[in-house]
Order: C-alpha cells, then sequence, then structure tokens
C-alpha cells in the first residue's frame, strides 16, 4: 500500500467542502495511513467530530485543552506527523498560516510543524481570485508548501467558478506521487552549501553599492536539493525570497565579507556547494561612520577588491565538487571556462544576459553546463526546473 505507515496530520477549517473530509479520510486509511484530526472552532459546524474520530479511529481535537482538562500538545501533534494536509482550507486559515496569528491550535500546529505542508483551499470563486488569496497561495509556495488548486465547478453560493476543493481521489493521487518521489532521495546524506542573492557593501550608514540579484536561482537549488534528500545551508544576502524546509538551514548575510565567513563556517563538511550568489567583487575602502553629505560636485569612492570566495573554496577544495556561475555579456563559453579553470571548479553554469528570459529577477533562465571535458546546453525554463537540471548533471558527473 502506497500510504502504509505514513503519519497524515488532517487539519480541518470551516468550509462546505468539510464534507468530503469523511470520505478522504476513510480512503487514505485504506491505503495503509494513519491519520489524526484536528479542527479549528469553525469547522464543526460543518463536520462533526465523532464522525471524524470514529473514521480516524483517533480523538478530534479542537481546543488547546481536552474535556478532562488534559493539555493537546501542538508540538508533539506537529513532530508526530509525516505530513500536514490543511484541507479544506478557508480563505481565513490561510491568512492566518501565512501570517503566524496563532489563535487556535490548528494554526499552532502548523507553526510548530517541520513535515511538507499541503494545502487544499475552498472557497467562494470571489474570494479565491482576491489578491490577498492569491498572495497567500503564492506566498504558501514560497514557504515551500504544496498548494492543491481548487477545482472548477459549482459552488455552496449557487455561483460556478474555481473554489471548490480538490476531489478526495486527487489529494490522495498528489500523496502517493509525493511518498513514492521522496523515496528516490539521491542527496540523502551529503551536506550541500549554497551561496544566493547579492552582497551589499556599505558606502555609509544609509547607502551600498549592491546589484540586481533576487536570489530566485539559489533559493530554487535549496529547495530542489532538499527535496533530495540534502541536508542545506543556504547562505543568503539580501532577498525577499523566502524558504521553509526542514532540510534547508538559511545564515542570512549582508556583505561580501559577512558570506566569506559564514561559508567557511560549513566548507569543510560540505560534500557539494553551489555558488549561485552575485558577489560584489568590490567593497568601499572606508565606511563613513556619518551620512555623507552632497557638499562637493563630485564624489570619489575608493573601492578595494572582496575576497573571492569561490576561488578560495577551489584552492582549498578536499572532497567537495564545486559548481560556480558565470553571468556574461560576450565571449561567454571562453569566459566561462576561463573562470572554471581559475576556480578549480567542478562545473560551470553559464547564463547570458544575451538570452531573452535568463538573468535577473526573472522567474526563467537560459542556461549551458561547462565543465573540463564537454558542455550542455538547455532550454528556457521555470527557475525550479533549472534546478533540477544542474543537480541532475552534477550527480551524473559525481557518478562517473
Ligand atoms: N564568486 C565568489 N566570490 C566573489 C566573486 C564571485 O564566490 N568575490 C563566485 C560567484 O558566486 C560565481 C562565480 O564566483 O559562482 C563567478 O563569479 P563572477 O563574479 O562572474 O566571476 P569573477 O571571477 O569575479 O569574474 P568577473 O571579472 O567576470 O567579475
Amino acid at each position: 500500500m502506497p500510504l502504509q505507515e505514513k503519519k497524515i496530520l488532517i487539519c480541518v477549517s470551516g468550509g462546505i467542502a468539510a464534507y468530503k473530509i469523511n470520505i478522504l479520510v476513510r480512503q487514505l486509511i485504506k491505503q495503509g495511513a494513519e491519520i489524526q484530526i484536528l479542527m479549528t472552532p469553525a469547522a464543526q459546524h460543518f463536520v462533526s467530530k465523532l464522525t471524524l474520530s470514529t473514521l480516524s479511529k483517533r480523538p478530534v481535537f479542537s481546543d488547546f485543552y481536552s474535556e478532562n482538562d488534559t493539555w493537546n500538545n501542538h508540538v508533539e501533534l506537529a513532530l508526530w506527523a509525516d505530513a500536514i494536509l490543511m484541507a479544506p482550507c478557508t480563505a481565513n486559515t490561510l491568512a492566518k498560516m501565512m501570517h503566524g496569528q496563532c489563535d487556535n491550535l490548528v494554526i499552532a500546529t502548523y507553526l510548530s510543524a517541520k513535515c511538507p505542508v499541503f494545502i487544499a483551499p475552498a472557497m467562494d470563486l470571489d474570494m479565491y481570485q482576491h489578491p490577498s488569496t492569491q498572495q497567500n497561495l503564492a506566498l504558501a509556495e514560497d514557504f515551500g508548501h504544496i498548494v492543491i488548486p481548487a477545482e472548477t465547478g459549482e459552488l455552496a453560493s449557487g455561483l460556478s467558478g474555481q473554489g471548490r476543493m480538490a476531489e478526495p481521489e486527487t489529494i490522495i493521487d498528489i500523496f502517493c506521487q509525493y511518498f513514492e518521489s521522496s523515496k528516490k532521495k539521491s542527496l540523502t546524506g551529503k551536506k550541500v552549501l549554497i551561496t544566493a542573492g547579492p552582497t551589499y557593501e556599505a558606502i555609509d550608514p544609509v547607502r551600498f553599492i549592491g546589484n540586481h540579484s533576487s536570489g530566485k536561482m539559489g533559493f530554487a537549488l535549496a529547495k530542489a536539493a532538499a527535496e533530495r534528500g540534502a541536508e542545506v545551508i543556504l547562505v543568503s544576502g539580501p532577498t525577499s525570497e523566502l524558504i521553509n524546509h526542514q532540510n534547508i538551514r538559511v545564515c542570512p548575510v549582508i556583505s561580501a565579507k559577512d558570506m566569506y565567513e559564514e561559508v567557511f563556517k560549513h566548507y569543510d563538511q560540505a560534500d557539494m556547494v553551489i555558488a549561485s550568489a552575485a558577489v560584489a567583487d568590490y567593497a568601499p575602502k572606508e565606511i563613513a561612520v556619518q551620512k555623507i553629505k552632497k557638499n562637493d560636485d563630485s564624489l570619489t569612492i575608493e573601492l578595494v577588491k572582496n575576497p573571492d570566495i569561490l576561488k578560495t573554496m577551489g584552492a582549498q577544495k578536499k572532497k567537495q565538487f564545486l559548481i560556480g556561475f558565470a553571468l556574461e555579456t560576450n565571449d561567454e563559453e571562453e569566459h566561462a571556462l576561463q573562470k572554471l579553470q581559475k576556480k578549480n571548479l567542478d562545473m560551470i553554469v553559464l547564463n547570458s544576459l544575451r538570452d531573452e528570459g535568463a538573468g535577473f529577477k526573472k522567474d526563467t533562465n537560459k542556461i549551458k553546463i561547462l565543465t573540463q571535458s564537454g558542455a550542455r546546453e538547455f532550454s528556457l525554463k521555470h527557475k525550479q526546473e533549472v534546478a533540477r537540471d544542474i543537480l541532475d548533471f552534477a550527480e551524473e558527473q559525481l557518478l562517473k
């Protein structure tokens, strides 16, 4: 059975689609899963605790305390689960999850969880389309959650459109696929160190020299490596990207010097390093203590070279498989190969700013990977797929 002994915590919130949970619970149990149900206070208007506890063969909790004055430990509940399913997930519960508004047992448990979270939203079509809901769903994906989109059809309001909770069969298929693919964890036991985002080099207390890197590629790589079972250290410069995965530790830094120091705290233990950060090559020699005033017609800031983090890693390489990035505007391959050699890398990922859809702040990227012995070109893809291509290629090289 595909879900044998999988522990699934189902959090039911107050929507009419809660009636489908009875069927879902029965079918999940038939597939071998163990089910624990939590309900928000509003959910109890739509489905009975008695039905759900009978079907799940466990008491259903909805409050921090049970009737006999025992405390329902949200941390224990969260750590017990192999996966959490928020279904149906109302606009209200979704908003509370995304903003940490912890006023019931469901949200406290969700906030304590380290396991994968699946979200099956259900609401009326206009609520679903509202920018606030759409933003919260996008944020949920940024957190690394799996959103099971609402289906289109007749809604409780009598209107018709997108907002129906996905059918139990769809949810079960997604669980089966997830647990099946998580068995093939090719990077289990490996430590992957990733640098991401830009660095900011202070000029004075309010100004800095930075660049347009968004951190999207590095964060996509961290997610892809964590999904393959790696333990990931993500050293990131300032970015608006967010990530929440049990295998990923984010170490935020500001300047190239901070990044250098943080990276070398982890380098010795790393099996693979992916340097996707756009590190500033130079930093102001002096950081003014006070804000610089515009007294003169011109201003000269003396810059000094930053440490080359990747080059230093290359020079100290032992077991590490080193992957660098090269962003070029001309003579792309030649420059990338020079970097591969100069920094003692195992492979380099080349981006050309001449390629439409590649580069900073985009969700897509078009890459070419080069090694000492050859090159492979990839088509324009979403950065998450590009991340998988990079890891597939690296794993192929490691197997050689
Ligand atoms: N890199 C680094 N530390 C630096 C500069 C770059 O770790 N101080 C890494 C980047 O993360 C990237 C690779 O080195 O993986 C290539 O960076 P790039 O700045 O393009 O290379 P440079 O050698 O600095 O060459 P250029 O003259 O083109 O800037």
